[in-house]
């Protein structure tokens, strides 16, 4: 197992325990979309591990596609939606499934899932890797949920702070100290 990074406080969640957890997901999508084709609809940059991970725990034929939204700036708290990076396919009649990070205030997956209904896809469902239900203000529900997590801020496995720890192999908590100077 890898050190653990000089600004992490602990892990919270190790290697071992995302691999099962992927692989859990993987199945429950598979048995879900027997005889269809989804469009998986990672968000970057936070999603892009889990994404890489899960799509191979999938066992069907899928389309993957990439959106960047903002709603977070550099900081801690989430802000505003806004779309960096469109999608490169028509999602028009077709079965999306959003991957998602984690689910925080819940702004980001409420304002992309209006925004995908409108666009007229089938089916749109949720799966998110974690989720930190405390801080919720926009009402959205997971389909497919890995870990509910408590209000701390977590790094790795994608996840940032600042654009740093993305590559960590597992999720651990950010020192308070790291960003409150
Ligand atoms: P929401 O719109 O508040 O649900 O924010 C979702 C986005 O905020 C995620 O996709 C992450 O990029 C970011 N985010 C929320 N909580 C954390 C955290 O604990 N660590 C790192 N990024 C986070
Ligand atoms: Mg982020």
């Amino acid at each position: 197992m890898m050190k653990l990074h000089k600004d992490a406080k602990s892990v919270l969640i190790s290697e071992e325990q995302l691999a099962e957890k992927v692989r859990e997901l993987g199945a429950a999508i598979t048995a879900d979309y027997q005889g269809k084709r989804p469009i998986l609809v990672c968000i970057l940059k936070g999603s892009v591990v889990f994404m890489a991970d899960l799509m191979r725990a999938i066992d069907l034929n899928v389309d993957i596609d990439f959106m960047v939204v903002s709603s977070y700036g550099s900081g801690t708290k989430s802000g505003r939606f806004k779309i960096v990076k469109d999608l490169s396919v028509d999602i028009h009649d077709r079965d999306v499934i959003i991957i998602e990070d984690i689910l925080d205030s819940g702004n980001t997956l409420s304002n992309l899932i209006k925004l995908l209904e409108y666009r007229g896809a089938t089916s749109i469902k949720l799966c998110a890797l974690l989720n930190k239900p405390d801080r919720r203000t926009a009402e959205v529900t997971l389909d497919y949920e890995g870990f509910i997590i408590p209000d701390e801020f977590v790094i790795g496995y994608g996840l940032d702070y600042d654009e740093t720890y993305r590559n960590l192999p597992y999720i651990a908590v950010l020192k308070e100290e790291v960003y409150t100077k």
